[in-house]
């Protein structure tokens, strides 16, 4: 079929359909100065997308290399911000006002078809001006302006940030950015303490609780263990907390005296043991 026959006919099927969509991709936007994924100059010949495509990848740069995440983050962002419909995005809207077309399903996250005039329109991979809460999902729509002056506020105190991470301690040997190893609320505690911890509390028959409230767990359960196994547990806190009733002797107070008396009380007790014997 010659390229002015097919044309001709994409007219003829077009005119007589009753329910004809767009689907599109990247490419609708090409010219729009948008780059697409694969193609020549695309974005996945630059970077792989299972490192800036995935949301672990991207977890994993805002950790090893978060100036090259945003290097490329800002100017997709610049590109996309100010990219402006073209011919393709204004002749699909003209086509849905007069009736030629239902509407279209992109795969593009860009507002082109939008301003090109499409009203009818499915975005299968998201859209940038529409952002989700992580936490409760709660939607937020952005205009083009807001999140021009959003990158602009992050750029301009972006160096700072570096500055920051850079008085961070980094790792000797892959050089990444280091954090304190400290458990966080959903993080396995360290096994080897656990192990450790375990051992010696197996063997222990009298616990000294103190300062704790004992509501943190598998910490507190490890002192309840102790009890359930038959020792005793004396808690020193400044008040009753979860661990009080598993406790036989309770110290009311400041540990910072209650434990020096607690000594000196255990030392004289000693001597006079001596003493007698
Ligand atoms: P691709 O980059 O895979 O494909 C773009 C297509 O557009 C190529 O076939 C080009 O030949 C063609 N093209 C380029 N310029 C054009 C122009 N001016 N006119 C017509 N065609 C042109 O982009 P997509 O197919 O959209 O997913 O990629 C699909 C998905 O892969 C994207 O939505 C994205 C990506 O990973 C997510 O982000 C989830």
């Amino acid at each position: 079929m010659t390229e002015n026959r097919a044309f001709q006919q994409a007219v003829e099927i077009l005119l007589e359909a009753r329910g004809a969509v767009a689907f599109t991709g990247a490419g609708v936007s090409a010219e729009s100065g948008i780059p697409t994924f694969r193609g020549e100059g695309g974005i996945w010949k630059e970077v792989p997308p299972e490192e800036f495509g995935t949301p672990w990848g991207i977890a994993h740069l805002i950790r090893t290399a978060p100036e090259r995440l945003f290097k490329m983050l800002r100017r997709i962002g610049e590109i996309l911000l100010s990219a402006e419909p073209n011919p393709a995005h204004k002749t699909l809207g003209s086509w849905e006002e007069k009736g030629i077309l239902k509407g279209v399903v992109t795969q593009n996250v860009d507002d082109l078809h939008e301003l090109g005039g499409t009203k009818n329109i499915y975005k299968l991979h998201g859209d940038l001006f529409r952002w989700r809460c992580l936490t409760c999902g709660a939607i937020r729509r952005f205009q083009r302006k807001d999140l021009q002056e959003l990158l602009e506020r992050i750029t301009r105190s972006f160096r700072h940030l570096f500055d920051l991470l850079e008085l961070l301690p980094h790792c000797e040997g892959c050089g990444a950015l280091m954090r304190p190893d400290v458990v966080l609320f959903g993080e396995p505690l360290p096994p080897q303490e656990v192990a450790g911890a375990l051992h010696l509390l197996e063997q222990c028959d009298v616990l000294l609780v103190i300062g704790t409230s004992g509501v943190v767990e598998p910490a507190a359960g490890m002192a309840r263990m102790v009890h359930n196994r038959g020792g005793i547990l004396i808690e020193v806190n400044l008040e009753p907390g979860a661990l009080t009733p598993y406790s036989q002797v309770h110290l009311f107070g400041e540990a910072g005296e209650i434990l020096p008396a607690l000594g000196e009380e255990a030392m004289k007790t000693l001597s006079c043991a001596q003493g007698v014997s």
